[in-house]
C-alpha cells in the first residue's frame, strides 16, 4: 500500500485558510482515486520537536568526529531517526504551505533540516559530491501567496523571487527526487476583486492534480 506523507505547515486548519483550502481539494480527489493508500499528515507549525537546535548541531558535530552521543543526545538521536525513517519510507510526498516573506515557513525549513541526513537521504560519494539516495518517489508542493509569482502576465523577475518554491525542489532534488510539481494559489492579496475567480481556479488545479499524483 502507497504511503503518502503530507508536510503541513500553517498555524491553523480553519476555514477560511486558503491554504487549507487548497490542500483539501487535492487530498479528497487523491483519495477518491487511490482510497487504500496509507496518508501521514504532520503539521509542523503545530508540531515540530527535533528542530536544529544546540543539541542537534552537537550530533552533528560528534558524528562527524566519530565520537560518542551522550545520553541526551542518544534519546534525541533515536526519536528523531523515527521521523526520518518516516520520510525515507514515503512514497510520495505532499508538501503545503503559505508562503511568508518569499519563503517557506520556518518550520517547515526546520523539517528539511531534519531529513536532510548523510546516510539516510543522500551520501557523498568518492569525491565529496553528495549523491541523492531517494528513488523513484513523487512530490507534490501546494503553496499559498498573496502576490503573483507565477503567471504568466506577472514581471519574469517574480518567479526568482519565489524563494520557496526553488529550494524545496533544489532539497529534493539533492535528495534524489526529481518527479517534482507545484500548484500554486496566488495573488489574492494583490488582486482582491478577483480572489475567489483565483482560488476557484486553484482548487480546480488542485483537484486536477490530486487525480494525477
Ligand atoms: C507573516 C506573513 C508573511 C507573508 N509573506 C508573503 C510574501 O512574502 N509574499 C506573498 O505573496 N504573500 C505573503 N503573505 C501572504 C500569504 O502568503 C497569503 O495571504 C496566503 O494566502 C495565506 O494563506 P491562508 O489564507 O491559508 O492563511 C504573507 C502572510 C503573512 C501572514
Amino acid at each position: 500500500m502507497p504511503k503518502v506523507l503530507v508536510i503541513y505547515a500553517h498555524p491553523e486548519t480553519a476555514k477560511g485558510s486558503s491554504t487549507h483550502e487548497l490542500y483539501k481539494h487535492f487530498i479528497n480527489s487523491y483519495i477518491e482515486k487511490n482510497p487504500d493508500d496509507e496518508i501521514i499528515v504532520h503539521n509542523v507549525s503545530e508540531y515540530m520537536p527535533f528542530p536544529l537546535n544546540k543539541i542537534a548541531v552537537s550530533i552533528y558535530n560528534k558524528n562527524l568526529a566519530k565520537t560518542a552521543l551522550n545520553a541526551d543526545e542518544a534519546r534525541f538521536n533515536d526519536s528523531r531517526q523515527q521521523w526520518i525513517d518516516e520520510f525515507v519510507n514515503a512514497d510520495k510526498y505532499v508538501f503545503v504551505n503559505p508562503m511568508y516573506n518569499l519563503f517557506l515557513p520556518a518550520e517547515m525549513k526546520s523539517y528539511i533540516d531534519m531529513i536532510m541526513q548523510a546516510h539516510d537521504t543522500f551520501h557523498y560519494d568518492k569525491d565529496g559530491n553528495s549523491v541523492g539516495d531517494l528513488h523513484h518517489k513523487k512530490v507534490i508542493h501546494l503553496q499559498t501567496s498573496g502576490g503573483n509569482y507565477h503567471d504568466s502576465n506577472s514581471n519574469p523577475d517574480s518567479k526568482i523571487q519565489d524563494l520557496a518554491d526553488q529550494y524545496l525542489c533544489m532539497m529534493l532534488h539533492l535528495m534524489g527526487v526529481d518527479d517534482y510539481t507545484s500548484v500554486f494559489a496566488e495573488g489574492m492579496d494583490h488582486d482582491p476583486l478577483h480572489a475567489i475567480e483565483i482560488l476557484d481556479n486553484a482548487y480546480n488545479n488542485a483537484e486536477k492534480a490530486g487525480k494525477e499524483f
